[in-house]
């Protein structure tokens, strides 16, 4: 018992080093700590106001007179204001003209890239390459910087199962292990190895915890789960960015538990800091401590301020309760200096993990911000990355890839924009410098012919393309060999604040794609979006179906080289597309139920209308060439806590192309003290077959890799017992193996 006791403690004490998210030296620590001593309660309160300038527009109302504040030493942090010149001008405010003169932080929402954008974050997770994350993270790091930034609000780390919810667009969509590896590869990507060097931004985990379970996928809404749940779902991409050393956490909009979570001790305190021992610093979103009135949770916004900054948040994003209140809560006793203290502590300190106390302009430079902003090889890198993000949905008779003498019709309503190219949030991204469809397929097909629906307007529901466009679509497309058509939602239509309560392509899309398959042409759609979309129509009107989700600054150049055949699609879905809104929420790892569906059972779990299974799967996704999978195997067939299992699959490359295949591995515990889900992915690989090639892909499997939160909610566990581990192409095209756990020890 001592023994455990004693290794339990070592587990913590090791568990606490590794959050150690900002690596100072004493020297450092001490000039902090001397620092704290100097400041007056208000050049404390200053440092834990984070305010917006009046560049960008990210929330509901716009504070005034950010630059006075500055200068009165009021602000710790701005956001939304960058280039090189304008933030140093405004850091010299601070640090030439403010009594300590300590530098500001600079925050921006860099979310797929700084101006070279990137795929959408959920198209990023479709290549399931965490490589390419990295580096596209890694890309928008040295832009920022040089642009005068220190700290991105990214990545978001929420998983998502609602396609409604707007911003499954920004996260990497429904898995927890796919999520936690791009959450890592994001945080690395951003921070590096070293924060003050000078291409490196502070990345931030956010929205803590659990806004991607908004009820019925409306932005803001309650969050009402267990505790396992969020446990088991919610929280481990949170923790796994943790690891990677994320030095900042943004609270959430919604409640858990009946509690905002800007207030919530126990997200905040009891979990981030007790539990997991970190050590960076907590922000609000927009905002979300003023909003604890109107969730009903406080009176007025000096009690939301005393809340939230007892629950363990540090600085407070645009809400002004800090700034309004806090002195007058500490000088009536009413909120103890040391928690002001403390908060200006670790603000302080990823101040200095960033340099800025030596330099507080290194982060600001022109000659920099020339040389690397839209740099032509960030461009290859945002083409590349677009190309490995797409998703091949359908290529009936292998229409694709075509060779570039074919006569292309190309129409729909996305087929010249910029605009929408770069997706939501897409920070200093500028439509202008977007490669459209049009322009990266008539550079590949000389002969294609473009019918223009360029200037109508979205709003939902109404006309988004008139009958003299249709018409006109419909004509060229008689004269071609091939139709390439681009339908899908607007930027607009993801990201914060753009829930939807119909998944199907907006406007009168499909009424153009039913006239032209009419036509008996070959029909290729491209589908730009941010969420998963209902798409069986779509897909039965379709030869081939690509998903190019919103892919960034190189759309048009990306498109044309997967159509083209320069790059083999290999992307797979990171979300499931249902057949139809009903059965959302839909995903892959849900639970058997008492009642699982059973087509002759009346009384089994299914609807009356339409099936269980989705219309493309979770990890689903096709090549132009053909991959076999033999049986796969197993080292043995037994094991116990401190054996490992080795489990294998074969497969061949039967087909014409060279395939980069993702080969995903999940298991299933089927009887446990808590239930459990029928599928979780354990791990994938990726490997590149060349036409003919046979590759062997193994994996080590241990009881840890397989471990629920047993009956305490809290303590990974295993019983003895049966394991299913499986392997293949897509979580719905799996073979089976079964092994067996003995637990050794209690
Ligand atoms: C969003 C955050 C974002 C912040 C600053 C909020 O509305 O929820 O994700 O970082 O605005 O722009």
């Amino acid at each position: 018992m001592i023994k455990y006791a004693l290794l339990f403690l070592f587990a913590l004490t090791f568990c606490s080093l590794q959050a150690q998210v900002f690596k100072l030296t004493p020297k450092q620590e001490a000039d902090i700590n001397a620092l704290i001593e100097k400041m007056t309660l208000d050049e404390k309160i200053g440092q834990l106001n984070l305010f917006t300038s009046d560049w960008d527009v990210t929330g509901p109302t716009l504070r005034a007179g950010y630059r006075d504040d500055v200068k009165a030493g009021k602000v710790g942090a701005i956001f939304n204001a960058h280039t090189a010149k304008y933030n140093r001008d405004l850091q010299r405010v601070a640090v030439e003209e403010t009594r300590l003169g300590i530098p500001l932080l600079f925050g921006y929402d860099v979310i797929h890239g700084y101006r070279t954008i990137f795929p959408i974050p959920l198209a990023e997770a479709s290549s399931w390459d965490t490589v390419m994350v990295q580096e596209a993270a890694r890309i928008a790091a040295r832009e920022s910087s040089a642009a005068g930034l220190h700290w991105t609000f990214a990545p978001m780390v929420d998983v998502a199962r609602d396609p409604r919810w707007g911003r499954v667009m920004e996260g990497s969509g429904e898995d927890v292990n796919l999520g936690s590896a791009m959450a890592r590869a994001r945080v690395r990507g951003f921070q590096g190895t070293d924060l003050a060097d000078e291409a490196t931004i502070l990345a931030c985990a956010k929205h803590f915890a659990a806004y991607g379970a908004a009820k019925a996928g409306r932005d803001y809404h309650t969050v009402d789960i267990s505790d396992r749940v969020l446990r088991e779902t919610y929280l481990p991409p949170f923790k796994a960015a943790m690891d990677a050393g994320a030095g900042t956490f943004m609270t959430s909009f919604n409640e858990v538990d009946g509690m905002p979570a800007s207030g919530s001790r126990y997200l905040l305190t009891d979990i981030l800091r007790k539990e997991w021992g970190y050590d960076g610093f907590v922000v609000t979103d927009y905002t979300s401590i003023n909003e604890m009135v109107k969730h009903g949770v406080v009176a007025n916004e000096r009690q939301a301020a005393k809340l939230s900054i007892e629950a363990g948040v540090d600085m407070d994003m645009q809400g002004a309760t800090f700034y309004d209140h806090m002195s007058a809560l500490v000088t009536t006793g009413k909120v103890e200096l040391k928690v002001v203290d403390q908060a200006v502590k670790r603000i302080l300190r990823a101040k200095a993990a960033l340099g800025l106390f030596e330099d507080p302009y290194r982060y600001s430079d022109e000659k920099r911000q020339k040389r690397y902003v839209l740099a032509p090889e960030h461009r290859t890198a945002a083409r590349e990355a677009a190309g490995k993000s797409m998703v091949l949905l359908r290529n009936d008779k292998n229409i694709l890839p075509l060779t570039t003498d074919k006569k292309v019709a190309l129409v729909g309503p996305l087929a010249e924009s910029q605009y929408d190219m770069i997706g939501a949030w897409h920070a200093d991204g500028q439509g202008k410098e977007a490669i459209s469809p049009l322009t990266g397929l008539k550079t590949v097909f000389p002969s294609l012919q473009h019918v223009s629906a360029a200037d109508f307007k979205l709003d939902g529901t109404a006309k988004y393309l008139d009958n003299a466009r249709i018409d006109a679509a419909v004509d060229a497309a008689k004269l071609a060999d091939v139709i390439i058509a681009c339908v899908g939602e607007k930027a607009d239509m993801s990201g914060e604040a753009a829930s939807r309560t119909m998944l199907e392509l907006p406007g009168r899309q499909l009424e153009l794609l039913r006239k032209l398959k009419a036509t008996g042409k070959p029909l290729i759609v491209i589908v730009f979006t941010g969420r998963p979309l209902v798409l069986g129509e779509v897909a039965g009107l379709s030869d081939a179906m690509l998903l190019a989700w919103w892919p960034g600054t190189e759309a048009g150049n990306a498109i044309a080289d997967v159509l083209t055949g320069e790059v083999n699609p290999s992307a797979r879905l990171p979300m499931t597309f249902p057949r139809s809104l009903g059965q959302v929420p839909i995903h892959y790892d849900m639970k058997n139920t008492g009642r699982p569906m059973d087509a002759d059972n009346k009384y089994s779990s299914k609807y009356l209308d339409g099936k269980n299974t989705p219309l493309y799967a979770f990890g689903y996704g096709l090549g132009y060439s053909k991959i076999t999978y033999a049986s796969p195997k197993v080292s043995k067939t037994t094991f116990s806590e401190n054996e490992n299992i080795t489990f294998s699959i074969s497969l061949q490359n039967n087909g014409d192309y060279k395939q980069r295949e993702t080969v995903q591995f999940y298991y299933r515990d089927p009887i446990a003290l808590r239930t459990r889900p029928v599928l979780q992915l354990l791990t994938w690989r990726q490997v590149d077959l060349a036409p003919g090639q046979v590759a062997s892909v193994s994996i080590t499997v241990k009881a840890d890799d397989l471990t629920y939160l047993g009956p305490d909610g809290k303590t990974p566990t295993l019983e003895s017992g049966r394991i299913e581990l499986f392997a293949g192409p897509a979580s719905d095209k799996l073979q089976k193996v079964e092994v067996n756990f003995n637990k050794t020890s209690n």
